[in-house]
């Protein structure tokens, strides 16, 4: 195989996009691969679905006890949740009673007069699996900020108990999962930093020699690409509150974080408020649970389940819906143009390279109006057959298109199945950035990668910031090719100043000229050849001197094809390849 620097024969800088029909042709096909994250170790545990199970705080509060939580648990069994995978009952804040002289964590006794491992094997003796609440700092988040605050949290939280509490937790009582916050962490003096004391949290609960447990982290953010390869899952967002308003703020929230999902590893969008209080309709309830399966997020109810309905039943135990939620393949993508109220977001099911997609239509106006799915969107062949997920119902075959009337603040939610056309374009707000929102000390590192809205990119999004120190990066991790080869890789992006970049293509650098935009609305495409080899392949843009250009996308031309726009090729040093001489 010839070396790749001599394979990059010609740069080219113009302001054209390459036209949507190039965008949707097949290039590049991919063969079915295991996904993994940049720099992510293989998981040790076996991967697991998004949690599915309930929680005491959002219909409680700090206001439970031993009854009320035996309660929830047989409603649970009898109402058909566990059977509909709901397994996890979390006890979150609100049990504590400070700490003893030595330190041993104390419960508050009139709450919970049988204490926490009666109550852990109730839960195991019902076929649950019983979830446990804390936090990093020295208080819990109830002692804090609950008004009156619920006093018994105050030294509760596990800063400097982390192994005896990850003990008392796992090996004495016997609980399953573990939910740890940061209000005492982030409201002392102590400075303490998110990554290591969460770490110290997971390190404490495996020295127990218990593997199979969830760890959930509580940092109300993405707290740092760290927590892709300790937590179950993390919570991406201030708290939920029963509002379509809150809803969708944590959708936006999401809407690019699907890089950092793996299997067995989920973006948290917070629990499910279906059900819970009148203010949510039943088509902004539907929306949630839609939206929260398609993004792969934990199902974590939040109801009073001694008074629900038999429509937020219906609702919360769709079995078509949740198995959209239980497909590990990725976390659904935003296919429509970022911040346009009407929405197409699509996942990939039982596999990266099928043909199956999960869709949900979402209409975000005050008024019912019409959604178009085009097909080549989704990276799918004109032909596809249909179902209703929540009609239960098949809508039939379909070609090039499918458009639904969806009620205001409601969803259509479809399943597809047509043959997977791999993509040619790789939108860079879907790419993985190594430094993205790393919190320290409650304070983002300035300056790192991230999306954002972009007026002018395609899709309306693009990543800015990339760059200044080497770990800074963009990286397409997920680009498959069916057939190893030379391809035409053109990258579009935005600068009005010039800058410069390192384009590593499976760890080789391929040289690339200046970057020179015009100016920073205007869309600029530079060209190269690159070597891809047969399945995955990892693109990666850095610069560890300065910023990089903002990146729009790249597009993966045919093998042996053409530079976009390029009106002849200079060989340069380097070779013309098999076919283009
Ligand atoms: C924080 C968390 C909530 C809940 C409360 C408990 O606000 O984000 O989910 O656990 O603390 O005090």
């Amino acid at each position: 195989m010839q070396n790749i620097t001599t394979l990059c024969l010609c740069f080219l800088l113009s302001c054209s996009l390459l036209s949507p029909a190039q965008q949707t042709t097949t290039q590049c096909n991919g063969s079915s691969s295991h996904y993994q994250q940049a720099d992510q170790p293989a998981p040790s545990r076996s991967p697991k679905p998004p949690l599915m199970g309930l929680s005491t705080w959002n219909a409680y509060r700090a206001h439970i006890n031993d009854s009320i939580i035996r309660a929830q648990a047989d409603a649970m069994v009898a109402k058909g949740l566990v059977e509909a995978g709901y397994k996890y009952l979390n006890i979150d804040d609100g049990f504590f009673a400070g700490r003893d002289a030595a330190g041993r964590m104390l419960i508050n006794s009139t709450k919970f007069p049988y204490g926490m491992k009666a109550l852990a094997d109730y839960l195991h003796s019902k076929g649950l699996k019983a979830g446990m609440y804390g936090d990093a700092g020295p208080n819990t988040c109830a002692s804090i900020w609950e008004n009156p605050p619920e006093t018994g949290g105050r030294g509760a939280g596990f800063y400097n108990h982390e192994q005896q509490d990850m003990n008392l937790y796992f090996k004495e009582w016997g609980y399953d999962y573990l939910k740890v916050d940061y209000c005492g962490a982030s409201q002392q003096a102590l400075k303490l930093d998110e990554e290591t004391h969460y770490t110290r949290i997971k390190n404490a609960i495996d020295a127990t020699g218990v593997d199979d447990y969830v760890y959930n982290v509580c940092r109300w953010t993405f707290p740092g690409t760290w927590v892709t390869r300790l937590a179950d899952s993390w919570r991406i967002s201030p708290d939920i509150n029963a509002t379509y308003g809150r809803m969708v703020e944590i959708l936006d929230m999401n809407t690019f974080l699907a890089p950092y999902m793996s299997p067995g590893h989920y973006n948290d969008m917070d629990m499910l408020e279906i059900g819970n209080g009148t203010t949510m309709t039943y088509e902004e309830n539907k929306a949630q649970m839609s939206l929260w399966c398609v993004l792969s997020s934990p199902l974590v109810l939040g109801t009073d389940l001694n008074r629900i309905t038999q429509q937020t039943l219906d609702i919360i135990k769709n079995h078509e819906v949740i198995a959209v939620n239980q497909d590990m393949t990725e976390q659904g993508r935003l296919i429509s143009d970022f911040r346009h109220p009407l929405q197409v977001w699509s996942k990939k099911l039982n596999g990266k390279q099928s043909g199956e997609r999960a869709v949900v239509l979402f209409n975000r106006t005050s008024a019912a109006a019409t959604i178009t799915l085009n097909f080549a969107d989704i990276d799918l062949a004109p032909a596809v057959n249909i179902r209703d997920l929540w009609a239960h119902r098949d809508l039939g075959e379909f070609t090039g298109s499918y458009t639904a009337t969806v009620p205001s603040h409601g969803v259509v939610m479809l399943r597809i199945s047509g043959q997977n056309i791999p993509p040619s374009v790789y939108e860079a707000e879907y790419a993985y950035l190594h430094n993205y929102n790393h919190l320290v000390n409650c304070v983002v590192i300035p300056n790192q990668a991230r999306a954002g809205y972009h007026a002018a990119a395609s899709g309306k999004a693009a990543v800015s910031y990339i760059g200044g120190n080497k770990d800074n990066y963009l990286e397409f991790n997920d680009i498959y090719c069916k057939e190893e080869g030379i391809y035409p890789l053109t990258i579009s992006y935005f600068c009005e100043n010039t800058r410069t970049a390192i384009l590593k293509v499976n760890e080789e650098t391929v040289p690339t000229a200046p970057f020179h935009s015009g100016n920073a609305s205007t869309v600029a495409i530079q060209s190269v050849y690159v070597h891809l080899k047969a399945g995955n392949n990892r693109i990666r843009i850095e610069n560890p001197a300065g910023y990089a250009p903002d990146i729009d996308k790249i597009s993966i031309g045919k093998k042996d094809g053409p530079l976009p726009g390029t009106p002849h090729l200079e060989a340069g040093n380097g070779q013309l390849p098999e076919g283009l001489r």
